[in-house]
């Protein structure tokens, strides 16, 4: 099988790595020089219908996996879909569900799911009523796509208005969320139609420092699966995912693809914070070395209309501690220098690409998240101890990482 992934991440390095160890030849569109060293890369917009329509027709590619939420928003998976191509990644309607929070909200009422209580605010003047009325209504997230930056959770009305008012500037309406308290845990199903099956539970770090510190950020960790939760997958998942696959099929727009659910544990139950329309980042980097065997049979079975009979299974832990640039997530600075990377691989651990670039002789940092170093091992305390002992080995000026993943 010959498959093209979209996006050039650490997310998609780690999805190359996972399909690739399935059998298949992978390509990525546009893939990077981490990637390269597992894929054929290809030039061009990930975005773009036409460029990936040439890419998949000049390399016979036989599945289409795309990573991040852009493509799927301007509706690649639905134009390659219509040309005959098969995709893991739902429709434009279905990649509303991430593109628009409002959109996601009215669906969760609809279907039943138990998300927190939220007013959509239009402007300024709306967010001031409605945090007078509902002072617990502290988290404010943009109606829109916002790279990882659209979800600001203050301490208190002061900081809400705030943020409310610096998004406001960039979108046209704002989520003001009521703040539920909890473990948080990220449950991404792989689906088709009404039918799914589950990765194990996985969780991310987005605080920028150790304790929980510092300016939220794509996510500098993540570790799975998660052993605390109190609560099995496939029951958090009766509640949050098939509730919503069966509205969408029972409105005609049945999703294919990744449905990633970011939850909050509760004593009530599991409560939504967050869908998204693809696999996490980095969670994906943790999940599929947990998992026994390549992510692969999935995501050909389910865009083929067949989902394998069993979930994944995790058959061992995995943790993975992100490796950022010196101000991010800011204004993450590029051209430093790495070293280390070919000790880190001989330790034993996995080195996941996302801010490099390769130059004569060696690598340098070319963006925030700079890469993604992931331990495996029989206990969490194994695989922990792998990953920090291989980002040790790595070196660039400004290197940022937190000390408490996991
Ligand atoms: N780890 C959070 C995300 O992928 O959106």
């Amino acid at each position: 099988m010959r498959v093209l992934v979209l996006g050039k991440g650490g997310r998609e390095h780690a999805l190359c790595w996972s399909i690739a160890a399935g059998g298949a030849e992978v390509f990525a569109l546009p893939g990077s020089d981490g990637i390269a060293s597992i894929a054929t890369c290809v030039p061009g917009d990930p975005g773009d219908a036409s460029t990936v329509f040439a890419a998949v027709r000049g390399l016979k590619i036989d599945l289409v996996v795309p990573g991040p939420e852009e493509p799927l928003v301007s509706g690649i998976a639905e134009d390659l879909r219509a040309q005959g191509v098969q995709v893991f990644g739902p429709d434009r309607q279905g990649a509303q569900i991430e593109a628009s929070k409002a959109y996601a909200k009215t669906l969760m009422r609809a279907a039943g799911i138990p998300t927190a209580a939220a007013s959509l605010c239009q402007d300024f003047g709306a967010v001031e009523q409605t945090l007078a009325v509902h002072p617990d209504r502290t988290v404010v997230k943009a109606d829109g796509l916002a790279a990882g930056k659209g979800v600001i959770v203050a301490d208190d009305v002061a900081g809400a208005r705030r943020a409310a008012r610096r998004l406001l500037q960039q979108h046209a309406s704002v989520l003001l969320e009521e703040r539920v308290r909890g473990p948080e845990v990220s449950l991404i199903a792989l689906c088709h139609g009404r039918d799914y099956r589950l990765l194990p539970f996985a969780r991310d770090h987005k605080r920028l420092h150790s304790g929980d510190l510092g300016p939220n950020t794509g996510g500098m960790g993540a570790f799975s699966p998660v052993t605390d939760t109190g609560v099995g997958a496939e029951e958090c998942a009766e509640r949050t995912i098939a509730p919503l696959l069966a509205l969408l099929a029972d409105r005609g727009a049945p999703y294919t693809g990744a449905l990633y659910a970011g939850l909050i544990l509760t004593a009530q139950g599991p409560v939504v914070l967050e869908y998204n329309v693809r696999f996490g980042d980095p969670e994906t980097q943790a999940l599929l070395p947990a998992i026994s065997g390549s992510i692969l049979p999935w995501l050909a079975g389910a865009a083929e209309g067949h989902l394998p009979e069993q979930s994944p299974q995790a058959v061992r832990h995995a943790l993975g501690v992100v490796l950022a640039a010196a101000g991010y997530p800011e204004a993450p600075e590029t051209g430093a220098v790495i070293r280390g990377l070919d000790a880190a691989m001989a330790s034993g651990a996995l080195v996941f690409h996302a801010g490099t670039r390769r130059v004569s002789g060696g690598w340098q940092v070319a963006g925030g998240r700079v890469l993604t170093v992931v331990g495996q091992g029989q206990s969490p305390g194994a695989a922990r101890d792998l990953a920090y002992r291989a980002a040790a080995k790595i070196e660039f000026a400004g290197r940022q990482l937190r000390d408490d993943i996991g």
